[in-house]
């Protein structure tokens, strides 16, 4: 298999930073690292660019913007994902054959995640993706699906319902119902080493990767230990979370529909966000953290320097 040759949209992220910093670390397997992004945005990767990154500045709805790349990452949060099937329009066009939607979650293909509000993108994007692969049979043209649960770290923010201020979580189900995790660190090491392995015949492939299923009331007693601090679980009705989503949708806000349609979900009984089996064996080489550690490692970071 030739070099690849990586694109990545939504660089600047919270996933998009640690996955950049991956690459670079093993910037000698790639024949290309690369960073799109537009003139408004260009400052934000001067570090990049000076750690030997290329920039291309353009349109992401534009085939040129990706012209002499085989493998493009979106890493594009909740809005401009809606712009993956254009997006992945002009890829075809550029004669990319890898790309990669910004998905690094649950299995939405699945039970309630089909029509969740949360999943919307995702899964109109996994269709077009389908869709274009059935319709370009000779193009060359192959996906690959990251499924990895939740990050870790994500548990300390609201949408997770971690709030370090009142050293609360707030949880709308039961503490019983259990969710995939993996470390941010670890997702992006899957999925640099994801790019360096063989394509799919199908043109599909996904790796299902989380460390492992944690219950929510074992992701709070561990957030208290990897803090030091005594974190009050808070426990609501998960048809609350139901409700605020509906309210949200009525009122227009966008943001917060998405996050409540997610918290109504993952503390909803009967499915799982990334069902077994998982795919780690296929990378030996990785060995994950658990929660405990991935949470002693944030709260180390976010601790005042004295
Ligand atoms: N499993 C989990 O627990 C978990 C947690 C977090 C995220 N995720 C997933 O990870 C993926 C990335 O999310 P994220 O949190 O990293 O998103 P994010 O922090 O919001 O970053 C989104 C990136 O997209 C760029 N972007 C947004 N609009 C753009 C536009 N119109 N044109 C060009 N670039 C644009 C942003 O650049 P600007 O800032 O310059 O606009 C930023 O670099 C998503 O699929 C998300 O669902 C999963």
């Amino acid at each position: 298999m030739p070099a690849p040759s990586i694109l990545l949209l939504g660089a600047s992220g919270y996933l998009g930073v640690p996955l950049l910093a991956e690459f670079l670390t093993h910037r000698s397997k790639f024949s290309r690292l690369a960073i799109l992004t537009d003139e408004s945005r260009k400052h934000k990767f001067e570090d990049a660019k000076a750690k030997g990154v290329e920039l291309i500045i353009g349109s992401y709805l534009e085939p040129d913007s990706f012209k002499g790349f085989n493998t493009v990452l979106s890493l594009l949060g909740n809005h401009a994902m809606a712009d993956q099937p254009s997006i992945i329009k002009a890829c075809l066009a550029a004669k990319v054959t890898e790309f990669y939607p910004s998905e690094f979650g649950g299995d939405s293909s699945q039970g309630p995640y089909v029509t969740n509000r949360y999943f919307d993108e995702k899964n109109k994007t996994r269709a077009f993706l389908a869709e274009t692969v059935a319709k370009n049979p000779d193009s060359g043209f192959n996906y690959t699906l990251i499924m990895c649960g939740g990050f870790m770290e994500y548990v300390m923010n609201p949408i997770f319902g971690g709030d370090e201020e009142s050293e609360t979580f707030t949880f709308y189900g039961s503490g019983e119902k259990r969710e995939p995790f993996t470390s941010v660190a670890d997702v992006c090491r899957y999925t640099v080493a994801s790019t360096l392995m063989p394509k799919s015949p199908s043109g599909a492939r996904s790796f299902k990767i989380p460390e492992a299923w944690y219950t929510w009331s074992e992701v709070i007693s561990t957030i208290s230990r990897a803090s030091g601090v005594e974190y009050k679980p808070i426990f609501l009705p998960n048809e609350e979370a139901v409700e605020k989503a509906k309210q949200f949708k009525e009122s227009g806000d966008a943001d917060g529909e998405l996050t409540f349609s997610l918290k109504a979900l993952i503390g909803s009984l009967g499915f799982e966000a990334v069902p077994e089996p998982w795919d780690n064996d296929k990378f030996p080489e990785i060995v994950p953290v658990n929660l405990e550690t991935a949470l002693k490692q944030y709260f180390a970071k976010s601790k005042p320097e004295v």
